[in-house]
């Protein structure tokens, strides 16, 4: 059966697809591939969006043959892929996978590889158009891509693109995230490279831009006159789980902050974009990070808390402390939570508190962004029974259950006036049903055409590192923090609830 033929079970129409072109994974055999990438490519091929000149090449240096590859990617399949399985589509599909053993350290792996791409573009009809996807070990990024340039295979000419997309952590701080860039300029124009942020593949975190931007009736209160502060949370249930040896060398702050946190920070916070090509909203959130306070030593002190779970009790379990998860050393002194208060200095926001946590082992998974608005100036209602009037509340809820709130005051029905809060919600799923969606697909889409707006730019990712920079650079130089300082299934430490309390605010808690 041809490819063609096959009747393909998503939307019938969606719009164009994506270049023709062959999508080298390096780092194939890992996680990353199996849960995220190989799914949405299969859940763009059941929505019609990828060309019919399409192919992969995973690279690993476990020895396997193309069949075996694809054997072992058919079996992963049926457990990671998010929406019907339709045996017809994944035939089709598989035959498109090839394999390349080899170590990506060794020149002679590009060699073979460019080998290959000269083949599957004769086979395939892919123009020697090459999205490359780093899926590596951080400190082989630099490496992976001079050895593409090296081998000719990041060159653009006669018309046909290579781009790289690059995992995170890109650096672990303001130097080396300025030494990254630096390296792999020197192969790869900024147009070339695609840092991704799985929290932009996210229905929500886009639908941030649409909500501010194609309602009128938002932008007028979106400002210091009209809103007190912003809460923005992202918590998890679940401890380091297997990821200890990377996550105790990160840490929840470099973990977290300077890439999904400051995300959703600066599509909250940024000015209208003049339009939504990628540059111009980069620009937009890259004037966001730049404003954002710098903070003294001392208001590093007063401004942020760190913490790290003891065992506890999550969803009714007994869970262990972070010290005796595997590959995290028994004294570590890492921070799973993390809370920050933040400035950002333009007239837009000035004086409105940003509130922001995240951390492991939290009473629940919840990642929302909420806006408090001020209370009304004069508040009429005083002499009757209501004791306080609740200002209203806006939330843009992320995860898990996407969508959008409104709080309100509304008298309770009754002779007698009283007031209670009420609560105006859209849920996505109610209105659009669930949409199969591993996070990755929109950003793999959109780098088959060229589009990066959902990607970080290397002046973000610098300015993102230079606010956690100095925060971690006061914490370095502090005494030993004594960890652990908060129960597993708590909101973190007590220090944290004090950062807001000592506002006259309060932390928002699970429902
Ligand atoms: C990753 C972090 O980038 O994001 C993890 O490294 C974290 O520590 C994860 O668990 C959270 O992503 P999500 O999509 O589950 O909110």
């Amino acid at each position: 059966m041809e490819c063609t033929d096959v009747k393909k079970t998503g939307n019938d129409s969606p719009g164009k697809t994506g270049d023709p072109c062959i999508m080298i994974i390096f780092g194939a055999s890992g996680d990353l591939a199996k849960r995220k990438l190989i799914p949405a490519l299969y859940n763009l091929a059941r929505e019609n969006l990828l060309a019919k000149e399409f192919a992969v090449i995973g690279i690993a240096r476990r020895e396997m043959s193309h069949d075996e590859f694809r054997n072992k990617i058919s079996q992963d399949i049926k457990e990671y892929a998010t929406s019907d399985f339709d045996s017809d589509l994944w035939n089709c599909f598989v035959q498109r996978l090839y394999y390349l053993s080899g170590d990506i350290q060794n020149p002679g792996t590009y060699k073979q590889l460019q080998v290959l791409l000269s083949e599957l573009d004769t086979k395939h009809g892919t123009q020697e158009n090459y999205l490359y996807y780093l899926a590596t070990a951080p400190d082989l990024f630099a490496h992976v891509i001079q050895q593409i340039g090296a081998t000719g295979l990041a060159q653009e000419e006669n018309g046909h693109w290579r781009r790289v997309i690059i995992e995170k952590p890109f650096g672990r701080d303001v130097v080396s995230a300025r030494s990254l860039n630096n390296e792999i300029r020197k192969v790869l124009n900024e147009s070339q490279i695609y840092r991704i942020d799985h929290y932009l593949g996210k229905e929500t975190v886009q639908n941030i831009m649409v909500f501010r931007f194609a309602n009128g009736i938002f932008e007028p209160i979106w400002n210091h006159r009209y809103i007190d502060h912003v809460q923005i949370t992202v918590a998890e249930d679940i401890g380091v789980g297997q990821r200890g040896g990377y996550y105790d060398q990160a840490g929840a702050l470099r973990d977290m902050v300077p890439n999904h946190m400051f995300q959703l920070l600066t599509l909250t916070a940024m000015e209208p974009p003049i339009s939504f090509e990628a540059d111009a909203v980069r620009d937009e959130q890259v004037k966001i990070l730049r404003a954002i306070q710098s903070l003294s030593p001392e208001e590093v002190l007063r401004f942020t808390v760190r913490g790290q779970y003891g065992d506890g009790e999550t969803k009714g379990q007994r869970v262990p402390a972070y010290r005796l998860e595997p590959s995290v050393p028994p004294d570590s002194l890492t921070e799973t939570f993390v809370a920050l208060k933040l400035y950002i200095d333009n007239w837009r926001w000035a004086n409105v508190p940003f509130y922001l946590r995240t951390g492991k082992r939290l009473p629940c998974r919840v990642t929302e962004i909420a806006i408090q608005f001020k209370s009304a100036p004069f508040v009429l209602f005083r002499k009757t029974s209501v004791e306080h009037l609740k200002p209203n509340l806006l939330v843009l809820h992320i995860q898990p259950d996407e969508g959008i709130s409104l709080n309100f005051g509304a008298k309770i029905p009754g002779p007698v006036v009283h007031l209670g809060t009420v609560d105006m919600e859209f849920k996505y799923e109610d209105y659009f049903g669930r949409t199969p969606s591993t996070g990755h697909e929109r950003l793999l889409y959109d780098c088959m055409l060229g589009d990066a707006t959902l990607f970080q730019r290397a002046d973000m990712v610098e300015a993102s590192w230079g606010v956690v920079s100095t925060i971690q650079d006061v914490w370095k130089a502090l005494t030993e923090r004594k960890f652990p300082n908060y129960e597993a299934g708590v909101w973190g430490p007590k220090e944290a609830n004090d950062l807001i309390e000592r506002d006259g605010r309060e932390w928002r808690t699970c429902k």
